[in-house]
């Protein structure tokens, strides 16, 4: 069973620490969200999770991690200072903005008037002042995307690995977007993060590329917990598709609010290097570019074979980080009915992803025994490497489990007035309940194997 709806998962974390409203004590800030002590945990492990896969389980990716204050020529040439716009309408009676395409039967969500002006584009893109002069001359944009620094450190890194086709260049950090309607928690913010990579390849082999990293993409959200029934694929027709693609296959969850996208696979051509590269004409580029006089590098790469310069096309897999949150959770929730009639909240995430890997418990809180045994076994297993250890020093067993099973920590280790005499401690693992009594000495390979 996973959550019913959204104000489930809301109120879950903001009682146990997962995600809050930014500036709440001040009022909050429209579609932007800080996340707490079990929320950065879990976004870390999601994050790790996608790095290990893209970048330390492949040979062919490289990593980067570039600036996101951005040129504006950089966004010029992308194509996002003239196309990166969605269409505002204003309801002339209540004064309230909307996108014009989420709008049903072209009436106002909020008041119901069917008054509405024309439909005009509006740039989602932030800019900020860069120096000490505010006079509009020296700005920058926050990156709505994290790709366009990628193309743009192309050639510093095919020069700097030797890089030949295909290889990819995998990227995670934030990007933001001056949404018109920020809603449905924090399924669309402001101010969000990316895992992209960039998958350059030979022209004419990018179909079977697209269709290789869709495969891929689901089989990694299936491991981190997402039920493929709740997956499926959305061809994004051609009057929706980005400027810079010829293919986007949008991957889409049943979020609790509906069918939205969680990560989208676009084939961009050679659209992004062909618009950041100098000397266009020399290159055999097939998008229609923008005209580049300003680009100081040759961003293509020479075949080895035909000692001919290409120009990539490029595979893009772009997920968002706190979209897959906010799936992993939605998996993850479950009320279950006991057997004694009372109900538990759960979250049974995939260990790998558990904001705390293991809670170890003292029975009593002020035994002074018992808190320097659970400590010295808390050491010993935050040495293995796996994630955070917690000492759960409440002194309320049945509490502890039931907060441990909302934070999802797959694995309670309590130490008892018996642990004293002959060293053994109790594990409860979090989805059966089901408890075992084993010798201390047997804890870290217990725990390597339960939540590695
Ligand atoms: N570089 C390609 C690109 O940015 P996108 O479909 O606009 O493509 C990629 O964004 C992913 O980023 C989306 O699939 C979504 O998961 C996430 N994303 C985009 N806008 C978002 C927003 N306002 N809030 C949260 N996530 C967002």
């Amino acid at each position: 069973m996973t959550a019913k709806t959204m104000d489930e998962l809301v109120a879950l974390c903001k009682r146990r620490g997962f995600i809050f409203q930014t500036n709440e004590i001040y009022g909050g800030l429209q579609g932007l969200f800080d996340y707490g002590p079990l929320g950065v945990e879990l976004k870390n492990n999601l994050k790790q999770a996608w790095w290990r896969s893209m970048v330390y389980e492949r040979d062919d990716v490289e990593g980067l991690d570039a600036a996101i204050l951005t040129s504006p020529q950089v966004l010029k040439h992308s194509g996002h200072e003239e196309t990166f716009m969605d269409l505002l309408v204003d309801c002339r009676s209540c004064n309230s903005r909307w996108r014009s395409d989420h709008l049903k039967k072209s009436t106002c969500p909020s008041c119901g008037s069917k008054d509405l002006t024309e439909p005009r584009p509006f740039n989602t893109m932030f800019k900020t002042n860069v120096g000490p002069i505010d006079d509009g001359t020296s700005f920058a944009y926050l990156r709505p995307e994290t790709a366009q620094q990628t193309f743009t450190n192309f050639k510093n890194i095919v020069d700097s690995t030797s890089r030949n086709l295909p290889f990819g260049i995998a990227q995670i950090g934030k990007a933001f977007r001056n949404e018109i309607t920020p809603r449905n928690f924090i399924f669309r913010v402001r101010e969000l993060e990316q895992m992209e990579l960039e998958f350059f390849v030979k022209p004419g082999t990018d179909e079977q590329w697209h269709q290789f990293w869709i495969k891929e993409r689901l089989n990694w959200w299936s491991k981190q917990g997402v039920s493929e029934n709740k997956l499926d694929l959305y061809d994004v027709p051609n009057k929706e598709l980005a400027h810079y693609s010829k293919s986007t296959i949008d991957i889409m969850y049943k979020f609790p609010h509906g069918r939205e996208e969680l990560e989208g696979v676009a084939n961009r051509t050679d659209y992004d290097l062909g618009s950041h590269t100098k000397n266009q004409s020399e290159l055999s580029i097939t998008a229609k570019v923008i005209k580049n006089s300003s680009s100081n590098a040759k961003l293509a790469i020479q075949d080895r074979e035909t000692k001919n310069w290409i120009v990539p096309y490029v595979i893009e897999p772009a997920a968002g980080v706190d979209r897959g949150v906010l799936a992993i959770l939605n998996e993850a929730y479950t009320v279950q009915k006991l057997e004694d009639g009372k109900e538990r909240t759960v979250l049974s995430l995939k260990p790998h992803l558990s904001p705390i890997k293991v809670a170890v418990i003292p029975l009593k809180k002020n035994n002074e025994d018992l808190v320097s045994a659970a400590t010295k076994l808390k050491g010993e297993l935050q040495g293995l490497g796996l994630g955070r250890i917690l000492l759960e020093n409440s002194g309320n067993i049945g509490k502890s489990y039931r907060r441990h099973d909302e934070a999802g920590t797959p694995l309670c280790i309590t130490l008892d007035f018996q642990t004293l005499e002959d060293q053994t401690v109790t594990f409860r693992d979090r989805d059966s309940m089901t408890q075992k009594r084993l010798d201390v000495k047997e804890a870290a390979d217990f725990v390597k194997e339960s939540v590695n």
